[in-house]
């Protein structure tokens, strides 16, 4: 069986060779094929970045104007899906329903592909199915009018109407809105091997279908302690704004080890230093809320929980600094969308990572079925004992 190397939460283990996303903690740099994210906030767009991820380059103009027309032609879904929604509680969180309508798509549309214009087809078509299956989840929970994709809108503004659309309250589209969500969408893209691209990569390797591997995706990115973070900030920036824990007490409460409190939206496995992103989405969340005239009180308090946090010794010396989390949330707020709907939100920016994750581990001329060892640590052999001797 050979030896057996024990590396707890894989932090020091590569678990394969990627050409997609490189970071570097230590300094806090985050490109995408090479692109520097703050170049890619400012001058991209989603849609862009989402082709740039998936297929090595930036578009040319031919390239994105097909990639358009492929998100346009795949936007709607299999109408017996609705049916599916009507069936959840009416609690059911968007999270545990994004993760099954993405498997059930494999269902609804089982033809996968061979050649590699289907893959563009197969690839295009979940991106865009995802962003409407999101948005009629939200519309379906609420009991409203489900809005259907418009042909002429953007991806991003396609996603804000299909929310926010009504039949009596048409939703007037503002670029400014559609900046920030592009802008978070970009910040979300991709994030080398993180613990839902990894799942993404795992259960891709058993060769099961593109919506079985990202549908794990999805499941692996609702934890709170991945993509579930940015609704727990909201929820602990509430509790402080309602006056249930101050913000000194939140800090001491992190610090305390016999108490299993974290500040949320707070360190990182990989940035031991400020979160590049943070940086950029902190910018996109004061102009937003300027231009949208927005005083959120949650940004009051999240600004002097960082200035306390990063200046207390606990924080310094942990290398403990406020990640995208921190105030990504404050930015959908703004928005408009709901808080059960974030990590949603996240989903959808990092499916362009996970989908080019997915392909670059199929096309893996090294590629192997993932399947790690362990220690074992249970009894050695003994005697099966018959029920009426047990003790
Ligand atoms: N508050 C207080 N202490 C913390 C925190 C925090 N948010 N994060 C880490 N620590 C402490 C931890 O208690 C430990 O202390 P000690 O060495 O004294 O026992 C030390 O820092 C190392 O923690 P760890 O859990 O071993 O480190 P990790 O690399 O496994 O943790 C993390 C990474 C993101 C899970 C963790 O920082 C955390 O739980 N943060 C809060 C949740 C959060 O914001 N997650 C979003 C991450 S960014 C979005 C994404 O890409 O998913």
């Amino acid at each position: 069986t050979g030896f057996i190397t024990m590396d707890p939460g894989f932090a020091n283990t590569g678990s394969c060779k990627s050409a997609i996303t490189f970071m570097d903690g230590e300094k806090g740099i985050l490109r995408y094929r090479g692109y520097p994210i703050e170049q890619l906030a400012e001058h991209s767009s989603f849609r862009e970045v989402a082709y740039l991820l998936i297929n090595g380059e930036l578009p040319t103009r031919k390239q994105i104007t097909r990639f358009s027309v492929l998100l346009n032609d795949h936007s709607l879904i299999h109408e017996d899906m609705r049916h599916f929604f009507g069936n959840f509680p009416r609690q059911s969180h968007p999270m545990g329903i994004l993760s099954s309508m993405v498997n059930a798509l494999k269902s609804f549309y089982p033809y996968l592909a061979d050649t590699e214009e289907e893959i563009d087809i197969i690839v295009t078509r979940l991106i865009s199915k995802v962003r409407t299956l999101a948005a009629m989840s939200y519309k379906i929970s609420r009991g409203h009018t489900v809005i259907y994709p418009r042909p002429d809108l953007s991806y991003c503004e396609n996603f804000l109407n299909m929310m926010f659309d009504s039949p009596v309250r048409p939703y007037e589209i503002d670029p400014d809105v559609v900046h920030a969500l592009s802008v978070f969408l970009i910040l979300h893209g991709d994030h080398e091997q993180n613990c839902s691209t990894s799942a993404v990569r795992l259960v891709g390797s058993g060769r099961v279908n593109l919506y079985a591997a990202i549908s794990a995706g999805i499941a692996a990115l609702w934890g709170p302690l991945h993509g579930g973070a940015n609704q727990a900030v909201i929820e602990m920036l509430g509790r402080i704004d309602r006056k249930e824990m101050t913000i000194n007490e939140a800090v001491e409460r992190a610090k305390d080890k016999n108490d299993p409190f974290r500040l949320m939206g707070f360190g990182h496995r990989v940035y031991k230093t400020y979160d590049p992103r943070t940086k950029i989405i902190k910018q996109v969340c004061d102009r937003l809320l300027t231009k949208l005239n927005i005083n959120d009180s949650l940004l009051d308090i999240a600004q002097t929980l960082e200035d306390i946090a990063v200046n207390d010794e606990y924080f310094i010396s942990h290398n403990l600094y406020p990640n995208i989390d921190f105030y990504s949330g404050i930015v959908l707020r703004a928005i408009g969308i709901p808080t059960s709907m974030f990590t949603v939100m996240f989903a959808i920016g990092r499916l362009p990572g996970w989908i080019a994750q997915w392909k670059e581990s199929m096309e893996d001329p090294e590629w192997k079925l993932n399947r790690p060892r362990q220690i074992f640590t249970g009894p050695q052999i003994r005697d099966y004992v018959p029920i009426e001797k047990r003790t």
